[in-house]
């Protein structure tokens, strides 16, 4: 999703705002630009759709002490280098903003009456044509931005800078994260502290409401009632071995290779000889944990799915769980149950939805908040009562696949404090606990050998290269694992592809069998499994073609119809998280043989800050 970028230094600052930008291609877009004041005290703006490399390349000579850039996800306009940030009002004023002005049909109307013209479809140009406006009625950059953003109605996280100011960095936000990075005799601002790793250590978090008056050797901070406040200076453990690629070809398959490493570090100390310890969780979460009778989860995409998992899970041990997905919640009513724990699971802790809901919640009576999250600096941690972090590491491709996977080991982790409550005083450990802790440290080997039949995985992806949809099958906690599995196919390689719980296929999809329509199932051997496999048969007898991912014992083998891969015996509640491993595989070298941009598939974002 869109990024942000700016500078003021005593050094020419335009190879920061691009190395910054390169930084944050991650989370994906589709134009970039970049505004810097120049020696003539004029703004040199460069703008271009695609790539930041497109974009560097034609910003050879631009030079300036102070400016700011952006990566842009079109929302409002199509792609085009006109609707591109910074947008500028006749180059007197340049804003980059992420988020979504709501009333910027009236302002622009408004804005066209005083003579303002527009170059953009942009909700954003009203913001610096209202700038300019203010500044032309004798206010400074400071004050002008002040006035601007009491007339804005949405979410927006701006970097602005003036030609008539030129020693001043203006920085403002309102639902929509934005921090200011510390240098020596230098400052910065980012949307994401990964943009600045080079240059800042130090960071301040601005706070909804929050302008910042950002020079070289002094940063002011004023919330949303113009008082000057503090926001406290943090320290960031961001570093550039996490986005190296290790010889990798792509992020997605180093991450779906670091799934053993980063399953390991998030269980590193929270797991007891035989148990899962509490105490790691935080000091509030022994009384959280005790004051949940019920929980109700809420997170989007892959997180999602997460969550789905583990309502099996929960049910399994008599805690009530509910599951949504974070943008239908936040739009209707709700019946909270007293001691209702409220979960929430983002990989990113930006998602904007994710965080709307959490906001919500606050006011409906929820007893406690909760996140699983894997971004330590990010709003959801900052906005939640506890949170559980999954130690996954960066993740970079687009794609989530570690985040997925450790989201479950939390989980599942959580699940067990809570059934401890449920079937015991609290505090015994009994038999089952005992060998699902055991199962849990032997997970990532068992990741290891699943990720070792890669090699069978690449000969199944060729069945897949010239299909234009798929349908994966799972039961149980698998179904889930089923749309994770699906949700992988359709983002990386643009394959239309569908999930479905096994036993509905006679209610609808089974119509959709024939030669072209691949069937991806996962057969763990539990107690669905005979009822999947006569499923299975369905497809085969209506000349649908199998690949299944199954139990060594599962009794399904390989033949002209069906391609089997076998996976070792593994516990059933471990399962679902060794299961979506070859999922993820088999996306990966699907999309490796169409040729996608697998890291950054088209039209998605890593973190979706808009609505
Ligand atoms: O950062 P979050 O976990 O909140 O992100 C939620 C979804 O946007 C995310 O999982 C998305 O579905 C991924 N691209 C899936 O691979």
């Amino acid at each position: 999703m869109c990024g942000i970028v700016g500078a003021i230094a005593q050094r020419n600052i335009t190879p920061v705002l691009i190395d910054g930008l390169k930084r944050l291609e991650y989370r994906g877009y589709d134009s970039a630009g970049i505004a810097v004041v120049d020696a003539e005290q004029a703004l040199d703006l460069r703008r271009s759709v695609g790539r930041v490399a497109s974009l560097e390349q034609i910003c050879d000579g631009v030079e300036g002490h102070l400016g700011v850039a952006h990566t842009r996800w079109a929302t409002h306009g199509r792609p085009a280098e006109h609707n591109a940030h910074p947008h500028t009002s006749s180059f007197q004023v340049a804003v980059v903003h992420n988020g979504i002005i709501e009333n910027h049909h009236e302002l622009r109307e408004a804005q066209k009456q005083q003579g303002f013209v527009f170059s953009s479809e942009t909700d954003t140009e009203v913001i610096v044509h209202q700038i300019d406006w203010h500044m032309q009625q004798g206010k400074n950059l400071l004050a002008a931005v002040q006035a601007t953003v009491g007339e804005l109605k949405g979410a927006y996280g701006l970097g602005v800078v003036s030609k008539q100011e030129t020693d001043v960095l203006i920085a403002a936000r309102s639902g929509s994260p934005l921090l200011v990075g510390l240098g020596e005799n230098e400052n910065f601002i980012a949307s994401d502290m990964s943009a600045l790793i080079p240059v800042a250590k130090k960071y301040m978090v601005l706070e909804d409401g929050d302008i910042a008056r950002v020079t070289t050797d002094k940063v002011e901070i004023f919330d949303a009632n113009g008082q000057a406040v503090q926001r406290d200076i943090r320290i960031s453990t961001l570093s550039d071995d996490e986005i190296e690629l290790g010889g990798y070809a792509h992020y997605m398959k180093k991450e779906i290779h670091e799934q053993t490493r980063a399953i390991t570090e998030t269980l590193e100390g929270r797991l007891g000889a035989d148990s899962v310890l509490e105490l790691p969780f935080g000091d509030e979460a022994r009384d959280i944990f005790d004051a949940a009778k019920q929980i109700k989860i809420i997170a989007c995409g892959t997180s999602f799915y997460a969550a789905s998992v583990a309502r099996y899970w929960f049910e399994e041990f008599g805690i009530r769980c509910d599951v949504e997905i974070a943008s239908e919640y936040r739009y209707r009513k709700h019946v909270v149950d007293p001691g209702t724990l409220f979960v929430t699971i983002s990989q990113s802790g930006e998602t904007l939805d994710t965080m709307a809901a959490l906001d919500m919640a606050k006011g409906l009576g929820y007893t406690n908040t909760l996140c699983i999250c894997n971004v330590a600096e990010s709003s959801l941690v900052r906005a939640s009562d506890l949170t559980i972090f999954t130690h996954a590491g960066r993740e970079i491709g687009v794609a989530s696949t570690k985040a997925f996977t450790t989201q479950l080991v939390v989980l599942l982790m959580l699940a067990i404090c809570l059934r401890r409550r449920r079937v015991g005083d609290g505090q015994t450990i009994d038999d089952m606990e005992r060998e699902i802790v055991q199962e849990l440290r032997s997970l990532p080997q068992q990741i290891e050998n699943v990720l070792d039949l890669e090699n069978d995985i690449i000969a199944m992806a060729k069945h897949f290269t010239h299909k234009h949809h798929a349908l994966f099958l799972g039961r149980g906690a698998h179904f889930p694992i089923a749309m994770e599995g699906a949700l992988k196919l359709k983002e990386i390689s643009y394959i239309h592809a569908e999930a479905y719980a096994a036993g509905e296929l006679k209610h609808g999809p089974l119509a959709l069998i024939d030669e072209d329509m691949p069937v991806v199932a996962v057969a763990p051997n539990n107690e669905l499994l005979e009822k999947l496999k006569s499923n299975l048969e369905e497809v085969r007898a209506r000349g649908g073609k199998l690949f299944v991912f199954a139990d060594q014992h599962s009794g399904l083998t390989s033949d002209e119809e069906a391609m089997v891969l076998e996976v070792a015996p593994v516990n059933n509640y471990i399962a679902p998280i060794l299961y979506v491993v070859p999922l993820q595989l088999l996306s990966y070298h699907v999309a490796l043989n169409k040729g996608t941009d697998i890291d950054k598939p088209r039209n998605l974002a890593k973190s979706v800050t808009v609505e």
